[in-house]
């Protein structure tokens, strides 16, 4: 006999990458920064109050969406704030889908938003990317029925983004909610921003784990128009984000000249090992992330993946029909690029 809802004894929970116990790995297996948070964070921490950690963090986050609606040249009231991007996915999946209204998304895609979904009690209705990833041609058709559509863009695992054109066609045309996962916008050439205040059916999700090296402090927030962040606002935890990690958030995202710093280093290192994984016959699609998702020569993202771990560096493998002949790398720092290229290269030549 089970105590659980039946969905919840069916289901398979959400598999997190890989958080090895010591540091012996070279870790490339989760899209983290390799470079440490602002100095400014540093500073903030060093200089804290603790003994204001008795009391309850401000639960509309004031200071921290007065932060982000400057850097997004929006207000206030057009943000919410999460405790990371999974904490505004869920509350958009809370907020927007139910038995009776299916969650849409694209397959592959961040294979948490099925998850959340059957959490919920909701059906996931997954379209499928073609074969080079981008998206098909009847997608309105298919998304047909469903209260919240979510986008990786751009996408993950497969790193490529969408055309703007066609994720703002699907918007105009779509008649529930559409989530735009905006978790690796910080290194892609264009963002979706600007739909917000065109279309009121538009959420924009971003996190400060991966372009603000935050990944551990858990910070992500959503950009839409005031009525969906109030509606949102009531489905969130009161204290869905702690004190500490407020005050943090903010101080990353006034260092602009930091994070610009660290998001174009990345983006040089990442057309570097682009590059030189070609020159060794990898296919890569064209990434606007802070990783690359490549097949080797041999078409066995399995059998490189083992190779590299045994190896000592941690990469992502995601098996199945559509990325099974790949595996998807962070982009490190550019000693750990030589490493990984270095042992890359040794595997190319034996095969
Ligand atoms: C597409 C996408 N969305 C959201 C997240 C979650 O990020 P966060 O750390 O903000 O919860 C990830 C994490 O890898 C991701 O790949």
């Amino acid at each position: 006999m089970s105590y659980f809802r039946p969905e919840i004894d069916e289901m398979e929970g959400y598999v997190p990458g890989e958080q090895p116990k010591g540091m012996t790995f070279i870790k490339l297996n989760t899209n983290e920064n390799p470079y440490p948070p602002s100095p400014e964070v540093e500073k903030l921490l060093k200089s804290c109050d603790f003994a204001r950690l008795r009391l309850y963090p401000d639960p509309l986050c004031t200071e921290l969406r007065e932060a982000a609606a400057e850097l997004y040249g929006v207000r206030g009231e057009n943000i919410i704030i999460g405790n990371g991007s999974d904490d505004i996915l869920t509350i958009a999946i809370r907020s927007f889908t139910s038995d009776k209204k299916p969650l849409g998304c694209m397959t592959p895609t961040y294979s948490l938003y099925k998850v959340l979904a059957r959490i919920q009690g909701a059906e996931c209705k997954e379209v499928k990317l073609n074969g080079d990833f981008s998206l098909p041609e009847n997608l309105l058709e298919q998304a047909s029925g469903t209260g919240l559509f979510i986008f990786a863009r751009p996408n993950a695992p497969t790193g490529n983004s969408f055309p703007i054109e066609l994720i703002e066609k699907f918007c105009a045309g779509f008649d529930g909610a559409v989530m735009i996962d905006e978790a690796y916008a910080d290194f892609a050439r264009e963002n979706c921003l600007g739909l917000v205040g065109k279309y009121p059916n538009v959420i924009i999700c971003r996190t400060l784990s991966k372009s603000y090296s935050l990944a551990g402090a858990r910070l992500g927030l959503a950009v839409a128009s005031p009525e969906i962040i109030a509606g949102m606002m009531k489905v969130k935890d009161s204290y869905n984000v702690n004190m500490l990690t407020q005050k943090i958030a903010a101080a990353a995202i006034r260092d602009q000249a930091y994070f610009t710093e660290i998001t174009g280093k990345i983006k040089k290192t990442r057309k570097r090992l682009n590059e030189e994984l070609r020159k060794l016959s990898f296919a890569a699609t064209e990434s606007e992330t802070n990783f690359l998702f490549v097949s080797p020569p041999d078409g066995d993202g399995e059998k490189y993946y083992e190779y590299l771990r045994k190896s000592l560096i941690l990469v992502r493998y995601f098996p199945g029909d559509m990325t099974g002949h790949c595996v998807r790398i962070t982009v490190g720092t550019d000693d750990e690029t030589d490493k990984l290229l270095e042992l890359t290269s040794k595997y190319v030549r034996s095969a």
